[in-house]
């Protein structure tokens, strides 16, 4: 489900679709999704739990999959609030300014990071969602890992606004009699007393899980997000295969050969990785002869995956864009009025592309490091959820030929490097035309 196709522009061919079967599906899910009541997913547990990480990344990865989110961290609005009123009333559990921070404009999914640690806030609410028509899920992060909750606070509590000029051991000190301070009015979901309500209970950072009452399609996409996520540092390597034979003349799709600078990059992309000194790497290829031949001179087992494989240009399959402009000129024009949206006679769209690459970065979520040797339009969608693009930035991103990007998280985001391997290749990058 993408609600940015709208009911009007989903008749139009920009949503082109291959099968009638697909198309009655693509609509179905469309109108639930559009009828259904937005989900408001409510953070719940103490201070330095990882909320606000797992807040962020949910909200990404559900926009990323189409499903608009939004991130409402009290923290921020009670920063805001006790600036312009001289009041600390946002602590009090009662409090229903609180609340109006939650109002919704749109009709779109929002996660309210805040620690919503006692039932008597909960209630509240549960009875706010109740009359704006929300469905709430509830995640609760519960953590007694004394290392993991020190680690937390040094990373991302240090920087926080709250402590503009102390130092680390201050900073520490407060913040755990911070945490005791709501330890007293802490009351846990608890399975009994909450069995009607619908939640995921994390427990130690992804040790175990309790799952109750998963009530939609949303819920459980959110449940399966979260189960698979981890924190174990690590670094992500995406890059295109070398040079092609296609690249040299300028045609899109096929599946050619590596050029002979395609070559000389994949040898340069060997150095790289033997100087990187990376630990138990794995690499994945699509199977397209260029990925593999790049990972072929690597000297190192890979993985072969159809999914990474480029996106499927249809009719327009080995043109060149200037043939494609001369033979389908309303195709061309039209897929520059809205790339994300248009999909190509007989082939594939962007948003097609990132719904076919979801298993590929559930699995990147699971893993250690990765390198990733795939195509122009596939990097564009795994890195735009990498970095938090919008769909309309995502297929302009620029992923150049013999270029690695480098990502590696830290707090809340994505940290990327740009190297390239100085092997000349061609520019296959087309910018929209203004
Ligand atoms: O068609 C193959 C390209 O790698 C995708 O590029 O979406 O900018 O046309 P494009």
């Amino acid at each position: 489900p993408r609600v940015r196709c709208s009911g009007l522009r989903s008749r139009s061919p920009l949503c082109r679709v291959r099968a009638p079967q697909v198309h009655l599906l693509r609509f179905a899910s469309w109108a639930s999704y559009m009828t259904n009541s937005p989900t408001l997913i409510v953070m719940i547990g103490l201070p330095a739990r990882g909320k606000t990480y797992m807040s962020k990344k949910l909200t990404r990865y559900l926009n990323w999959i189409g499903v608009p989110t939004k991130v409402f961290n009290l923290g921020v609005y009670r920063r805001e609030a006790v600036k312009s009123y001289k009041s600390y009333d946002f602590f009090r559990h009662d409090n229903k300014e609180a609340m109006e921070i939650l109002k919704l404009q749109k009709r779109e999914g929002r996660v309210f990071d805040a620690t919503n640690t006692t039932r008597e806030r909960r209630d509240l609410i549960l009875s706010f969602a109740k009359e704006n028509a929300f469905k709430v899920f509830f995640v609760e992060s519960v953590c007694d890992d004394p290392e993991v909750i020190a680690a937390n606070i040094l990373e991302v509590k240090v920087s926080s606004p709250d402590y503009p000029e102390r130092h680390r051991e201050n900073v520490m000190d407060d913040f755990l009699k911070r945490i005791e301070c709501y330890k007293v009015t802490y009351q846990p979901l608890d399975p009994d007393l909450s069995s009607d309500l619908s939640f995921i209970k994390v427990i130690n950072v992804g040790q175990r899980f309790l799952v109750n009452r998963v009530q939609d399609y949303i819920q459980s996409k959110i449940v399966y997000y979260l189960m698979n996520i981890h924190v174990q540092p690590r670094t992500i390597y995406l890059c295109r295969h070398g040079e092609s034979e296609f690249n040299l003349v300028g045609k899109i799709g096929g599946d050619s050969g590596l050029s002979p600078r395609g070559k000389q990059f994949s040898q340069a992309l060997k150095k790289f990785l033997e100087e990187q000194e990376i630990v138990d790497l794995k690499v994945w290829t699509s199977q397209l002869k260029r990925t593999i031949q790049t990972a072929e001179s690597l000297g190192v087992l890979y993985e072969q995956w159809k999914i990474l494989n480029e996106i499927d240009a249809g009719v327009c399959e080995e043109m060149t864009y200037a043939e494609i402009e001369a033979k389908y000129p309303e195709e061309f024009a039209m897929r520059d009025q809205e790339k994300y949206l248009y999909r190509y006679p007989g082939g594939e769209s962007y948003q097609d592309l990132v719904q076919r690459l979801e298993p590929v970065i559930m699995e990147l979520e699971r893993q250690g490091n990765v390198l990733v040797i795939s195509h122009q339009a596939v990097m564009r969608c795994l890195l735009a959820y990498f970095l938090d693009k919008s769909a309309d930035e995502l297929p302009y991103l620029r992923c150049p030929l013999h270029t690695i990007l480098k990502l590696t998280p830290v707090a809340y985001g994505c940290k990327v490097e740009t190297v390239a391997l100085n092997v000349e290749a061609v520019n296959t990058h087309r910018d929209n035309p203004p």
